[in-house]
């Protein structure tokens, strides 16, 4: 793994991001992958203004290797029930009833101050729900992960054959899996700002990615990222030179399947390894 570089692209219409994406390549693949992302800019139906690439050689940091969160398909008929089984599977991992109420709130609403999504994620208290990143507009990002060319492989197949073939349920599950090793970290809870994209996941390194149909209303552009944290251990620096600067490379997959009863998953979670949680 010598020479390898953070490559990382952003799009904008009219100073509104449209796009982002990122990826961790060696040297001879620089030039192919900055065309895939020039590509992927271009491909969201209204051409960009600006697309900005930036490429950081890693030098000699060695990106930390990590193994996928194993998903779980949850089925669930519709939003309430997504959220009400999100809100369950959260309470076994640790998350208050009342830090889940406010994060979803705050996504309903739009997070940020001005009422629209954020930049990034909000940081909650797991125990008390009180907001703690610095900037409520920005929030915060986690950045410099990639798969693996073999990781990639595995997962893409593993996906494929359970019916997720869109890029984007990789990418939240790269991203997810190194927000899961944040240190101070207890559970992530995500639905799409994309008004078609309903979709959504809680995940922990103790349960994996859990992956809901429906956390939100067709049509409802309002969404975003909550990073719940144990008080008791979360230091925001720390957390922060983890989260951005630190590189991950997930290398390996982990498993994936369909769950049809929400009751039982919740009734098994909590806050065993994964692997525990199935057996
Ligand atoms: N939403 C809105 N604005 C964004 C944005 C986002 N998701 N990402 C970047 N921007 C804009 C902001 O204006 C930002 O300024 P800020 O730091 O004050 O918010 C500016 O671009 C620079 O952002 P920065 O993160 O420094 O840019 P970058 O070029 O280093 O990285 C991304 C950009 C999009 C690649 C990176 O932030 C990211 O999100 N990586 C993860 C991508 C991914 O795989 N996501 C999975 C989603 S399923
Ligand atoms: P997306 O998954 O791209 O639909 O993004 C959903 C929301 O997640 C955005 O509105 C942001 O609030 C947040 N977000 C986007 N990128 C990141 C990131 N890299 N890290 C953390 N949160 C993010």
């Amino acid at each position: 793994m010598k020479n390898l570089y953070s490559i990382r692209m952003r799009a904008s219409v009219r100073e509104q991001h449209i796009s982002g994406a990122e990826r961790i390549v060696p040297e001879d693949r620089l030039g192919e992958t900055v065309s895939a992302l020039v590509a992927r800019a271009s491909s969201k139906g209204c051409p960009p203004d600006q697309i900005v690439i930036t490429v950081d050689s890693l030098k000699d940091i060695v990106p930390q290797q990590r193994r996928a969160l194993d998903v779980v398909m949850l089925s669930v008929p519709d939003v309430r029930a997504g959220r009400e089984s999100a809100s369950r599977i959260l309470q076994r991992l640790g998350v208050s009833v009342r830090a889940i109420e406010i994060a979803m709130a705050q996504l309903d609403r739009g997070a940020s101050p001005s009422g629209n999504n954020m930049r990034g994620a909000m940081v909650l208290d797991a125990s008390t729900g009180e907001r703690l990143e610095r900037d409520r507009e920005r929030g915060v990002r986690a950045s410099r992960f990639d798969w693996s060319d073999e990781g990639e492989r595995k997962i893409s197949r593993l996906l494929a054959d359970a019916g997720l073939t869109h890029f984007r349920t990789r990418e939240a599950l790269a991203l997810a899996t190194k927000v899961a090793h944040a240190p101070g970290m207890v559970a992530e809870l995500c639905w799409s700002d994309d008004p078609d994209y309903t979709a959504g996941y809680a995940a922990s390194l103790a349960m994996g990615y859990v992956r809901f149909p429906v956390l939100k209303q067709k049509g409802n552009g309002r969404g975003g990222r909550v990073f719940f944290v144990d008080p008791n251990v979360f230091e925001m620096e720390a957390f922060l030179a983890y989260l951005q600067t630190r590189p991950v490379l997930i290398t390996e997959a982990g498993h994936c399947r369909q769950v049809h009863d929400p009751e039982m998953f919740c009734a098994q979670v909590n806050g065993r390894r994964p692997e525990k949680i199935f057996t």
